[in-house]
């Protein structure tokens, strides 16, 4: 039994698209989960941490030295000094901070506007809390943020702005002008902005701005992130959420009822990560982009229009070319009698039939797998 509220989300087609890859046993350019792992030191740390006895609650807000490495790093990356102890929450990934915020943060009948393609959340979080979604839609092939339809859409309810930057699944990393449309917004009619900054260090070549330096945002701005894509350890569901004292007094509210707290081996793990100097994310960025140049490159030579992202390690396609009705039934064909396995971007809009021309493929993968990929794929060609 599925609530009326959940009903729209219950069984989607991600977890049947998964189900047929494995059964046919597909390479996996779907799933957005990296076949290799972080560093070891990060590894050794939370295991350190369960060897020294953190293993008991934690604090509910998160540990201290979890609290204490986010605000560092975020005044090393931004500029900006946050408050541990009062703007920083620990939360079970940045999945659970988005909750966290959605329920904490807004009331029934307030208004949401989510930019599509969107990461599935959030719907979800609107759904969660009783906001309603409010639409604007990015177009290929630059999937530009269009400050005159989000002006549109704000009303005497709304009341945030959620962005994803970089974003999920285009591969745009929104530039400064597009982004102090959003922040201009924020300021004039009062409104909240939402960032989902989890592919934060899978950018490249050009100038990732965070929302909340705009002038004016800091405290006006969540900024939501985690340790999954950052270090390539996605099972452990370590985020956080850095706002605004007011701001993060909804989100702990909620954070306390939903999970209260996140396994402190893994926060140990976390802080000692994002402690690790920047050479770190100067090799992930080298590492990624490559990857990205491999599969932009394999997939163009197989005739699909390839939108080359600016970040994240996504990259959408428009199928067209071999002629399939849509997205889903392309992917079926990839992974039945192709053997790859890719996501169907429909499920990323409400509004907009624009994703049942696309198709996203993942390449946080060993080039091996990239390569039998593309292996197969050519016999399309
Ligand atoms: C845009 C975006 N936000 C959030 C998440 C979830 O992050 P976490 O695993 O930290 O909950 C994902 C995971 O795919 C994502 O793509």
């Amino acid at each position: 039994m599925v609530s009326q509220r959940l009903q729209p989300f219950g069984s989607t087609i991600f977890t049947e698209i998964s189900a047929l890859s494995r059964q046919h046993g597909a390479t996996d350019l779907g799933q957005g989960y990296p076949t290799f792992e972080g560093p070891e030191s990060v590894k050794l740390a939370a295991i350190e941490g369960l060897r020294n006895g953190w293993n008991q609650y934690p604090p509910m807000m998160g540990m201290e030295e979890l609290r204490t490495a986010v605000a560092h790093r975020w005044r090393s990356d931004t500029g900006l000094i946050a408050d541990a102890d009062r703007e920083i929450t620990v939360t079970s990934g940045a999945t659970e901070a988005l909750a966290a915020t959605f329920i904490g943060t807004f009331d029934p009948g307030d208004e949401v506007i989510l930019i599509e393609p969107y990461y599935d959340a959030y719907p979800v979080g609107c759904a969660l809390s009783g906001a309603v979604p409010r639409y604007v839609t990015l177009h290929a092939p630059e999937f530009r943020l269009d400050a005159d339809a989000l002006a549109e859409v704000v009303s005497d309810r709304t009341r945030a702005i959620l962005i994803n930057t970089p974003h999920n699944p285009t591969g745009r990393v929104f530039d400064r002008t597009e982004l102090e449309a959003v922040a201009d917004l924020c300021r004039t009619h009062d409104l909240i902005a939402i960032t989902d900054e989890v592919y934060e260090r899978m950018v490249y070549d050009v100038e990732h701005v965070r929302l909340a330096t705009l002038d004016g945002m800091a405290e006006r701005t969540i900024t939501i992130s985690s340790i999954g894509k950052s270090f390539s350890f996605t099972g452990w569901k370590t985020g956080w959420a850095i706002a605004s004292p007011e701001l993060a007094a909804g989100i702990r509210a909620a954070h306390q009822f939903l999970t209260f707290t996140v396994p402190n081996p893994m926060q140990y793990g976390s802080a000692a990560a994002l402690r690790i100097d920047d050479s770190y994310y100067t090799e992930l960025t080298t590492m990624y982009r490559a990857k990205r140049d491999r599969l932009v490159a394999g997939l163009r030579g197989i005739g699909l229009e390839v939108y080359e992202p600016q970040g994240t390690y996504f990259v959408l396609a428009d199928h067209r070319p071999f002629g399939f009705a849509d997205d889903v039934s392309f992917v079926q064909h990839l992974i039945t009698e192709v053997g790859v396995a890719a996501i169907p971007p429909s499920a990323f809009y409400a509004n907009s039939d624009e994703g049942s021309r696309l198709v996203r493929f993942a390449f946080c993968k060993d080039d091996e797998i990239i390569d039998e990929a593309l292996e197969k794929l050519s016999a399309m060609r």
